[in-house]
């Protein structure tokens, strides 16, 4: 009885869940920058898996490689955020372009050769990627 009246008083309350990611600190204009490039991140996932489901790998394997493989770092201003985050934060980042632009070369072989391989390395590559955007939101925050 005593011990839930105690646990109760102790309990966090609503909306504020114990949250053991780290806290990335960034100015607010650079916040900003970064969460619109985790909108477009997603939003190119989905126009990604949109292309395989529609068969189009080759619409697929530029947008895959343009918005999130290894050329879409000066898109997203990658040299201008870097530098602000921990060098971790920094290899997963790094990490999920490289499996993208692995997967913008999967898709490139599945145009030319739509078969079960191609379409197995498609799978792997993409769910390296989400692995890596998995990982990150997992140990980080910025709010
Ligand atoms: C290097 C780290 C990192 C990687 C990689 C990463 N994210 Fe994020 N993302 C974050 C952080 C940090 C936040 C902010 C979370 C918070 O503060 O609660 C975030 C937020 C987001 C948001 C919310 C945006 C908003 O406006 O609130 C979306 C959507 C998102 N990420 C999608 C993705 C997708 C999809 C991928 C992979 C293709 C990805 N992210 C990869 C770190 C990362």
């Amino acid at each position: 009885m005593l011990l839930s009246a105690i646990l109760l008083l102790t309990a966090p309350c609503e909306g504020e869940v114990q949250d053991p990611r780290e806290l990335v600190h960034l100015q607010a204009p650079m916040q900003e920058h970064m969460l619109a490039n985790m909108r477009d991140h997603l939003a190119t996932l989905n126009e990604i898996i949109g292309d395989v489901a529609n068969d189009k790998f080759e619409d697929a394997a530029k947008v895959t490689e343009q918005r999130l493989g290894m050329s879409s770092l000066s898109l997203h201003g990658a040299a201008h955020l870097a530098p602000f985050l921990h060098q971790p934060m920094q290899d997963i980042g790094t990490s999920m372009h490289h499996a993208a632009s692995r997967l913008a070369i999967g898709l490139q072989n599945a145009s030319v050769t739509p078969t079960a391989d191609a379409f197995r390395d498609i799978n792997k590559a993409l769910h390296e990627v989400t692995t890596a955007c998995e990982a990150c939101h997992a140990h980080y925050r910025l709010r």
